[in-house]
């Protein structure tokens, strides 16, 4: 039986670094979630589809996979590594908008509970807990406060030559979040189980600490 750990919530908490830290610290596969709604986001753009009735009909070409190389997740649409591609604000903002849709959900819900079956992963999303890993052995609901995710995401992409206003992105998080926790298909909510970590005032590698000490407390890793 594999060892399955889902850790939800919203977007900029720092979910994926600190997923992967704990990941490679456990020798687990990370499962980045949100680069699978990313992917089928850049599918329906690529194939102009807009209308709901578009997009879940694009589903029928859309040949989506993960790969792991070196304990970094790839994913391919189509034999392409677009792991790259799907990071940019504009397919953040599509992702959102297909990941409202069923269509799109079960498309993907097979997917991820093939790769929870058949490997030790630590999953991160916004329903892992929820509905896609509802018996995981551990889930943590990560969360921080959206002005400290602002911030966190403006340092992260002030490198970058058309990095936007820490203003811009704030009320980007917002409007991600509304989008999240409001849609009627599994919207983003903490799982009665699971146990909620507030990074706000932690740094990196206290949340990394924090968790690691649950996974040894609760399931002797
Ligand atoms: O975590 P992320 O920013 O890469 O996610 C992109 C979008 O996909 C985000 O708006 C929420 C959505 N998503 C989701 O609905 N369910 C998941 N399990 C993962 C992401």
């Amino acid at each position: 039986m594999s060892i399955n750990i889902a850790i939800d919530g919203p977007a900029g908490a720092g979910k994926s670094t600190i997923a992967r830290a704990v990941a490679a610290e456990l020798g687990f596969i990370y499962v980045d979630t949100g680069a699978l709604y990313r992917t089928v986001a850049l599918h329906a753009k690529r194939q102009g589809a807009e209308t709901p009735e578009q997009i879940a009909a694009c589903l029928n070409t859309a040949d989506i996979s993960l790969c792991f190389a070196e304990g970094t997740q790839h994913v391919l649409l189509c034999g392409e590594d677009v792991s790259g591609l799907i990071r940019t604000p504009e397919i953040s903002m599509a992702a959102s908008v297909v990941s409202a849709l069923p269509a799109v959900r079960q498309y993907l819900f097979d997917l991820q509970l093939d790769m929870a079956k058949q490997n030790n992963v630590i999953m991160d999303g916004r329903d892992i807990g929820t509905v896609v890993l509802p018996h995981a052995d551990l889930k943590i609901f990560l969360t921080a406060s959206p002005q400290e995710r602002a911030r966190r995401r403006y340092l992260e992409l002030s490198e970058k030559p058309d990095c936007p206003s820490m203003e811009q992105i704030l009320e980007d998080i917002i409007k991600r979040d509304e989008a999240d926790r409001n849609r009627v298909v599994s919207p983003l909510r903490q799982a009665e189980d699971a146990v909620l970590v507030d990074t706000t005032k932690m740094d990196q590698q206290q949340v990394i600490r924090h968790l690691l000490e649950l996974c040894r407390e609760r399931l002797g890793l």
